[in-house]
């Protein structure tokens, strides 16, 4: 990640100095960064002369010493709060007390990151979507210190950035990966009830609901290892809330190394020759599926706006522009009727009486009134 966000602020003229504690890794960072840039040549988006140029911005630091002049320091090491203390002690010592201190963190608490600044009303969340030069969004979260003048400052940048920030409170998740579980946890529940196949799901999710990917197809591009950690980090993180409960089934393929793609096999087989289960291509089943999916993630939606993670124009575009969902999931609720979406859910909780099911107060609230005025 920290390569792409580096490539994103070169490209727009900015000094960037990239640091990374495994030094070898360096060394193939600038033909790693010319290559992404000559996909944009060939697309006709960047000119040739200027490839030298955006990398001339970049020096590969040889310690963090080298950092005492930046404005903004963009934390994107690996994802262990111990690690990203270890860093930020030395940061402190070597950035100017104006400087703006983030972290690309997917996880941990940004308040409990900004614990650890001399100046925590300068710290703040900072994070991009993978590929961080292709991925329009970007969330900014302050911590409970940061001031409002750094949430300025931040928003300022990221837009000057060419990047789309939208503002999220400090919780579990932030808006995506919080409001996108019901895609791969509905998804699995649906799986493990026996009701359909992997194949047929994703059948369904493409077909009813226009999703580029069914949600197999996009966990095993994600890799299983990966979704899982976020899908119990977020359980956790959430008091064991049963809305979040993560599936024996992923956490069992997961532990035999049927991570996806990138080892072969995840909930399909990648090796050679390979062939793709068919679905079951059951109108009324395909509907079923793709409704009750839907109504999970517009629920999920519309608690994180009746908690005030975020505004609903930042909800509809973080999930729009962060994870390509062919529309915004308030406004699917307008289209679909918030009565409607209601009363499924509902008819979820009466089946199975699981407080997973639990339906938004809002949305009860809102059965009459068009949820886009929130
Ligand atoms: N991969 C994603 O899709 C994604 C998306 C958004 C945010 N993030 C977040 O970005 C961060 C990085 O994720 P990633 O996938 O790029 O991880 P990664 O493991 O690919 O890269 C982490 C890099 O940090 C380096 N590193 C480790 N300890 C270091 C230290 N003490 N000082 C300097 N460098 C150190 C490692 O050598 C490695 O190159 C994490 O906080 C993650 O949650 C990841």
């Amino acid at each position: 990640m920290g390569l792409g966000i580096a490539q994103v602020a070169a490209f727009s003229g900015n000094e960037v100095c990239l640091f990374d504690s495994f030094t070898p890794l360096l060394s193939e960072v600038k033909g790693k960064i010319e290559k992404s840039l000559q996909v944009l040549v060939s697309k006709g988006k960047l000119e040739q002369n200027k490839v030298s140029e955006v990398l001339s911005r970049i020096t590969l630091s040889e310690s963090l010493a080298e950092f005492s002049a930046c404005e903004l320091v963009i934390e994107a090491i690996i994802e262990k709060r111990e690690a990203k203390a270890f860093v930020f002690h030395h940061l402190y010592a070597i950035v100017s007390p104006t400087c703006i201190v983030a972290s690309n963190t997917s996880s941990l608490s940004i308040s409990s990151l900004a614990s650890f600044s001399k100046n925590p009303e300068r710290f703040i969340g900072i994070h991009f979507f993978n590929p961080a030069p292709v991925m329009k969004l970007v969330e900014i979260i302050p911590a409970v210190q940061t001031s409002e003048h750094t949430i300025a400052e931040t928003q300022k940048i990221i837009t000057a950035w060419g990047k789309i920030p939208v503002l999220a409170k400090d919780t579990p998740g932030f808006i995506v990966n919080r409001v996108a579980r019901p895609f791969y946890g509905e998804a699995l529940r649906i799986y493990d009830e026996g009701i359909a196949d992997f194949a047929t799901i994703d059948w369904a999710m493409k077909t009813f609901g226009g999703f580029p990917m069914g949600p197999f197809e996009l966990m095993d591009f994600i890799g299983n290892d990966i979704n899982y950690t976020v899908t119990e980090s977020i359980f956790q993180s959430f008091f064991c809330d049963p809305r979040y409960m993560p599936s024996f089934t992923q956490k069992r393929l997961m532990e035999a190394g049927y991570l996806g793609k990138k080892s072969g096999r995840g909930y399909y087989s990648y090796q050679n020759k390979a062939i793709k289960p068919e679905p079951n291509e059951d109108h009324e089943l395909g509907k079923t599926i793709f409704k009750r999916i839907l109504v999970m993630l517009i629920n999920e939606a519309a608690e994180a706006l009746h908690y005030g993670i975020a505004s609903s124009t930042d909800i509809d575009m973080a999930m729009t522009k962060g994870v390509n969902y062919p529309k915004g999931l308030l406004k699917w609720a307008d289209e679909l009727g918030i009565l409607e979406v209601v009363n499924h859910l509902d008819e979820l909780f009466e089946t199975y009486h699981d407080s997973r099911y639990r339906c938004s107060v809002l949305l009860r609230k809102m059965t009459h009134k068009d949820l886009s005025f929130y």
